[in-house]
């Protein structure tokens, strides 16, 4: 039977004779009775098959690349170990994220650091690890780094993240690549020249390469071609100078389909322009082909997630709108309220029901705001049925809080046929357990 949103579903999602959702070859409401709601579902053929796609798609490109998975979007032990099994690298921004790739035993090397403001414990943290690399954002970490290795007596490898002035066209709240944005050294100001020539001569740094990160989600293609080449072509003089230019990075920021009617450009386009760029702009510039880095957070997760819900309340203004409401929301999904992301949403334990209802899934937050779906189709949702939201692997878990003292979902990951609980769901006493007067 046809299964609704298969294509933003997790590959090989199906509805069983009972018209339950059925994700990994597990039954969903068979999951929520389990393990409870929310729940977060990944199904790891997913992971596994978009981290073959893209170390597949660049890699026939150009062969000297290596995909690095952006940890913001998901991070947990499991997933770790995943995209390790996998082949791929990792970059981290914090403490945490570092920490977690060391407890799975990540390869130091493929570890690489970004953020804009990594601390003193942060930087010592990973230079006790032996990371690849320290993606430098600021003259302040230059500073912090060559310190700490000086007093390592080491020399640490470092590339620089680059500001080149090119607007992806994102939400204002996640476009990172134009002048103003906290992010980088701006090429157009002179910093990033000066950066560069502080790291050279830096005399317990090995200045790598360089990164740039124009935002995400980019649906185009054309913002990737232009960075690339305003990188490159503000780097190949200073190639000439000393500068030995063996890392490149274009970043991440490949767009996922949330909604049947956005979908993007397959990987092969993603790497054709990337790659077809970096090798051109290096030939026309006379440079040596660096390494290229690719930084995929979102397209390696977001569609192997499926967040499920159980419906509680269901409210109607007649004329007006029906709510209905979820035992989840904001607080292990903060996107539509963040940025006004827009999900759709079926019903697990009836999938293959007509969906004729325009309804409002919300959240049971203490706010306005906490719409999981503005308008969603639904076959006229009561109370106790299983509302599953497609696409929320990346940005969901990662980015989830405590708001209200709500626990934060459980996750689970399945695969052919079986499920494996890999974050249990928090309890009260987990909340209370950083409160120094517990009782
Ligand atoms: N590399 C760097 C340096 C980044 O800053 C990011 C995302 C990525 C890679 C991965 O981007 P991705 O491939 O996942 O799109 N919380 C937002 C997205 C903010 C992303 C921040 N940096 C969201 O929920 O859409």
């Amino acid at each position: 039977m046809n299964l609704p949103l298969s294509e933003i579903l997790p590959m090989g999602a199906s509805a069983g004779p009972d018209g339950h959702l059925r994700i990994g070859g597990c039954d969903a409401v068979e999951l929520a009775a389990e393990h409870g709601t929310p729940l977060y579902v990944y199904d790891v053929g997913t992971v596994r098959s978009m981290c073959r796609e893209f170390v597949g798609e660049f890699g026939a490109r150009y062969p000297d690349s290596r995909v690095l998975y952006a940890a913001k979007a998901y991070l947990g032990t499991a997933m770790a170990r995943l995209v390790a099994e996998e082949g791929l690298g990792m970059d981290v921004v914090s403490g945490g994220e570092l920490a977690v790739a060391r407890a799975v035993g990540m390869e130091p090397g493929d570890v690489f650091f970004h953020g804009n403001n990594k601390s003193t414990a942060e930087v010592r943290e990973a230079m006790d690890y032996g990371i690849g690399r320290f993606v430098a954002d600021s003259f302040h970490e230059l500073e912090l780094v060559e310190a700490e290795a000086a007093r390592r007596g080491v020399v640490q490898p470092v590339m620089l993240r680059l500001s080149p002035g090119v607007d992806a066209h994102t939400h204002a709240k996640t476009t990172t690549g134009i002048l103003d944005t906290k992010f980088g050294f701006p090429i157009e100001t002179g910093d990033a020249e000066r950066a560069v020539r502080m790291a050279l001569e830096a005399e317990h740094l090995d200045l790598t390469g360089a990164h740039i990160h124009l935002g995400s989600p980019i649906f185009e293609l054309e913002p990737y071609a232009v960075g690339i080449d305003a990188a490159l072509t503000f780097l190949a003089p200073l190639c000439g100078e000393g500068l030995s230019l063996r890392d490149f990075s274009p970043g991440g920021g490949f767009a996922v389909g949330y909604t049947a009617e956005r979908l993007p450009p397959p990987v092969s386009e993603y790497a054709d322009v990337i790659a077809r760029t970096v090798a051109g702009r290096c030939r026309g510039l006379g440079i040596a082909e660096p390494r290229l880095l690719i930084e995929p957070g979102r397209a390696i997760v977001a569609r192997a997630g499926v967040a499920l819900y159980s419906v509680g309340g269901i409210k109607d203004i007649p004329g007006l709108r029906r709510y209905v409401s979820v035992d989840g929301g904001m607080g292990d999904n903060i996107r539509p309220a963040l940025y006004g992301a827009r999900y759709e949403a079926l019903l697990a334990n009836r999938a293959l029901d007509a969906a004729d209802e325009a309804v409002r899934v919300v959240g049971k937050y203490c706010e306005t705001g906490d719409i999981l779906v503005e308008e969603a189709m639904l076959p006229s949702p009561r109370t106790g049925d299983l509302v599953a939201l497609p696409v929320s692997g990346a940005y969901g878990m990662s980015m989830a809080g405590n708001y209200n003292l709500n626990p934060r979902p459980a996750v689970v990951m399945v695969e052919d046929g079986s499920a494996t609980l890999v974050r249990r769901r928090e309890t009260y006493a987990d909340m209370m357990a950083l409160e120094v007067d517990a009782l």
